[in-house]
């Protein structure tokens, strides 16, 4: 604790931690689990873990279908994939610790801590160690990889890493894992970022801490069709850059090809059919039953994820509809949640899947170093909120798990040393609660809206121009409610409109296709889609 500065609280005004995590998707878990491993011979609640989300499925990582690549025994090429996928755009610097790292981190943390058990291949436990080690996993392949080096559970990979993750942090003495708590606000003071206003029922806490770990996930809820669960609304990201933290990449927005969309092309509740099916044999082929991928590249289905959506959407545009076939393959037997999931919406995937792209990942974020360091004194960034340079322009494909836990797990150690100091925290007021929510349920329409016309898949400057004053003018009218009143959705749409903003201006600013940010010579006032 500082001395001088010590403001005038009561103890139970506030709560201290040494490390504070916010999100509980997999780069936080690892952030949390790191921390604690590092601080392990102190006594008490070391590491504070806040999450939003009430269930393990408010978690993107827990949506993960495809699985989490591994280095395998060839980390060169695994390296050269990604800066492919990239367009040489990635920081060849923190594809290295990632490649290097990622063997050990899964062996050490996923199957050996949390006892993950990955698909195999039936042949037997090669390694004799009892974990189905060895070259007994089944490998999948996915979009770009050069080989199979995918560890997966069926199409569902993200759950059975995700809650054996949270119960083993649940059940560890020095973790404290508080649910359905957001992160309004950083706390900060002299250029140093002390913790977080934490609120939970509406009660707003300050949480003094040695160091702030954001995981926050990425910002589905920025467009109307997105794989991410509710709620990612970019709130680390917000917050970091209005504490002043840079950020870097923003313009560099994933789409996912293959998102079902229901039979007339829209659906409220889009769900993500894996790359891995591609990666197995399923082709797209469009309303004339053209299979068009390799008109567009030489790799065809497998091709980097940002042509094929762009393939996809003008496809879709041109003849009415895509489809993903998968009658050569084993659909059923090969991805039985997949195959489940299709069942409950009355598609049977043997005339094909409905398929188009929706918004999945965001490659840029909080800019961080090789230990998720931010600009800032004492804040981290991990996960997707965070841009560590190993994706660029264009993620390769089951990276982002693997970045989360290599990440995490740095961050988190990195994190662990440093006491708490009690500061003086910004005070909310709330003078009228009711009000903001439905002004934000409008809102975030609006915003969709603009993002999904303008800062979508292709962008043109006058749109994004367009955009930006729309952003502008709504984040003005969120922070005059902001000054008044607290409420969650109010802070999330905060948060939504400074990312969106941030997302938009980085788009402005970039005129170069590259990648996931795709430049275009019509605006979309005169495009025919
Ligand atoms: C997928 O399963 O297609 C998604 C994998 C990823 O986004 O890395």
């Amino acid at each position: 604790m500082t001395g001088e500065e010590t403001p005038e609280l009561e103890d139970d005004d506030y709560r201290t931690t040494d490390v504070l995590v916010v999100g509980s998707g997999i780069a936080g878990l690892a952030a949390a689990l790191g921390a604690a491993r590092e601080l392990e011979q102190r006594e008490g609640s070391a590491v504070t873990l806040a999450t939003k989300a009430t269930r393990p499925e408010g978690a993107s990582s827990w949506w993960a279908q495809g699985g989490i690549a591994v280095s395998r025994d060839d980390p060169a090429q695994f390296k050269e994939d990604i800066l492919a996928a990239s367009a040489d755009t990635s920081d060849p610097e923190a594809v290295d610790v990632l490649v290097e790292e990622a063997n050990d981190a899964v062996r050490d943390v996923l199957v050996d801590t949390l006892g993950v058990e990955f698909d195999t291949t039936g042949a037997g436990d090669t390694t004799g160690d009892g974990n189905g080690g060895g070259d007994d996993f089944d490998f999948t392949r996915e979009a770009a990889h050069d080989e199979p080096r995918i560890l997966h559970v069926d199409a569902a990979t993200g759950k059975h890493i995700h809650v054996p993750f949270l119960n083993y942090l649940d059940d560890h003495d020095g973790v404290e894992v508080l649910d359905d708590t957001a992160a309004l606000d950083l706390v900060s003071h002299e250029g140093r970022v002390n913790g977080a206003l934490l609120e939970r029922d509406g009660e707003v806490t300050p949480t003094f801490a040695g160091a702030t770990v954001l995981a926050t996930g990425g910002i589905g809820d920025l467009y109307p069709r997105s794989t991410n669960p509710n709620g990612s609304t970019g709130d680390g990201i917000a917050m970091a850059a209005l504490a002043g933290a840079n950020v870097a990449d923003m313009e560099y927005v994933q789409f996912h090809p293959t998102v079902f969309v229901g039979g007339d092309g829209d659906t409220d509740e889009p769900f993500l059919v894996s790359e891995a099916v591609r990666g197995e044999g399923g082709v797209l082929r469009n309303a004339d039953g053209e299979r068009f991928m390799p008109d567009y590249h030489e790799d065809a289905e497998l091709a980097p994820r940002d042509v094929v959506s762009r393939a996809v959407q003008t496809e879709r545009e041109a003849t009415g509809g895509v489809t993903l076939d998968v009658s050569g393959l084993d659909f059923a037997a090969a991805f039985p949640s997949l195959a489940e999931k299709c069942k409950e919406r009355g598609v049977g995937w043997t005339e094909g899947i409905p398929v188009g792209p929706a918004e999945h990942f965001l490659c840029g974020g909080v800019d961080v170093d090789t230990h998720g360091r931010t600009s800032l004194d004492r804040l981290y960034a991990v996960g997707e909120c965070s841009c560590t340079g190993v994706h660029g322009a264009n993620r390769l494909a089951s990276t982002s798990l693997l970045e989360g836990l290599v990440w995490g797990l740095r961050a988190g150690e990195d994190a662990a040393g440093s006491d708490p100091e009690v500061v003086e925290a910004p005070e909310l007021l709330d003078r009228d609660p009711a009000l903001p929510d439905n002004f934000a349920r409008e809102k975030f329409v609006r915003l969709r809206r603009v993002m999904d016309e303008c800062v979508g898949i292709r962008r043109h400057p006058d749109d994004l121009g367009r955009a930006q004053a729309v952003l502008r003018r709504l984040k003005g009218e969120v922070d005059a409610y902001v000054r008044t009143r607290t409420s969650r959705s109010l802070y999330e749409l905060r948060h939504a409109s400074v990312t969106a903003l941030l997302v938009t201006r980085a788009a402005a600013e970039n005129e170069e296709s590259v990648g996931t940010h795709n430049v275009v010579e019509e605006p979309a006032t005169t495009r025919a889609d």
